[in-house]
């Protein structure tokens, strides 16, 4: 991960070395990779820390290593006048109040392209769970529930042939577009900005509006960051314009979809089913899902394999390093702060 001690680190008293916070590492042995260079504290049971012990625990640091779920806000940059670097082991960053990071001087970095193929993989198992309401079988097989076959047993949908409709066409929507050819699909998507003729060709895409998409796709899949602007892009008024038939699939982030209205919607049946690995409120999301049959529910796994979570760990290393060695981090998110940043 990190070059090992030369004979100057080897020099250095632990008082030393820079001081650093692990949020939610990986493995116990990815913080033991790290103690050579700094000294490390490092959330080691599993359990997030709360805001206030987030704050607390930060306050004497010059690097935070953390989740995309651990807030970072006016209040925990003040308490923390040594903190240089902010850095998410996520590409989404929307627990960074970027601003506040800036007026502080704080750099804030992310993990971008690590996680792309990893996430798409996760978003095409809600999507194929959904379709063929595996975890509905599931519970139906562990519950002793299986008499025998049944000619209508657990019809679901097909997924080959259909149209699927991708919502913010990045690198992720872009790892899920390549995926469906093996399906024979035909994909049609949304993007802020249409992406070139030459690589809609590529990817075997076609433009459409969002009312368009959400009007002919079978299934509609998100992988857009929350920002927000789109809070709520998919509400009551965007799944009333979705065919009845339609799977919903959320791999990207809570807060896009009005999950009271998905409940709502797939309680009537006014949309088949859904597949969701993020929710408004995590971990405490909207307990109607789970009166729910037609809802495959994961915890916010999009990225979660150990190459991949651990492929995500070492770049946000790479981001910190950088900072406290005076160099500009690979994935710098606040380009305004460098000039005046904190040393
Ligand atoms: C992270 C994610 O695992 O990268 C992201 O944006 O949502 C996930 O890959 C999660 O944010 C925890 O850090």
């Amino acid at each position: 991960m990190l070059p090992g001690p030369g004979r100057k680190e080897t020099l250095r008293t632990e008082f030393m070395k820079p001081r650093i916070l692990v949020s939610r590492p990986p493995s116990a042995a990815a913080v033991e990779e790290l103690r050579p260079h700094f000294t490390v504290e490092a959330n080691e049971v599993g359990i997030a820390w709360s805001p206030e012990e987030l704050r607390r625990r930060a306050a004497d640091k010059v690097g935070l290593l953390l989740s995309g779920a651990d807030r970072i806000d006016g209040p925990l940059l003040e308490a923390a006048p040594q903190l240089k670097v902010v850095c998410n082991v996520a590409v989404g960053y929307n627990n960074l109040d970027l601003a506040a990071c800036t007026a502080h001087g704080v750099l804030a970095t992310n993990t971008p392209g690590v996680l792309d193929e990893t996430t798409a993989d996760l978003t095409w198992a809600l999507l194929l769970a959904a379709a063929r309401r595996l975890p509905e079988a599931d519970r139906f097989v562990r519950a002793g529930q299986w008499q025998g076959w049944r000619g209508d047993g657990f019809l679901g949908v097909d997924v080959h042939h259909a149209t699927l409709g991708i919502i913010g066409l990045g690198r992720i929507g872009q790892a899920v577009a390549r995926r469906a050819r093996g399906f024979a699909m035909k994909v049609i998507y949304h993007n802020r900005h249409r992406l070139p003729r030459k690589v809609e060709e590529q990817l075997g895409v076609t433009y459409a509006t969002l009312p368009g998409l959400l009007k002919k796709a079978d299934f509609i899949s998100l992988h857009l960051p929350y920002s927000p602007e789109v809070h709520h892009l998919i509400g009551a008024r965007e799944i009333a314009q979705m065919k009845p038939s339609a799977i919903l699939v959320n791999a990207a982030r809570g807060g896009l979809v009005d999950d009271g209205a998905l409940v709502a919607a797939l309680r009537e049946r006014r949309i088949a089913a859904a597949g969701l690995d993020v929710f408004e409120n995590e971990p405490k999301f909207n307990p109607g899902f789970l009166e729910l049959d037609n809802v495959a529910l994961v915890p916010h796994i999009g990225s979660a394999t150990s190459a991949t979570r651990h492929a995500m760990f070492r770049y946000a290393v790479k981001n910190l390093a950088a900072v406290l060695a005076g160099r500009r981090p690979p994935a710098l998110l606040n380009p305004a702060a460098w000039k005046d940043r904190r040393r």
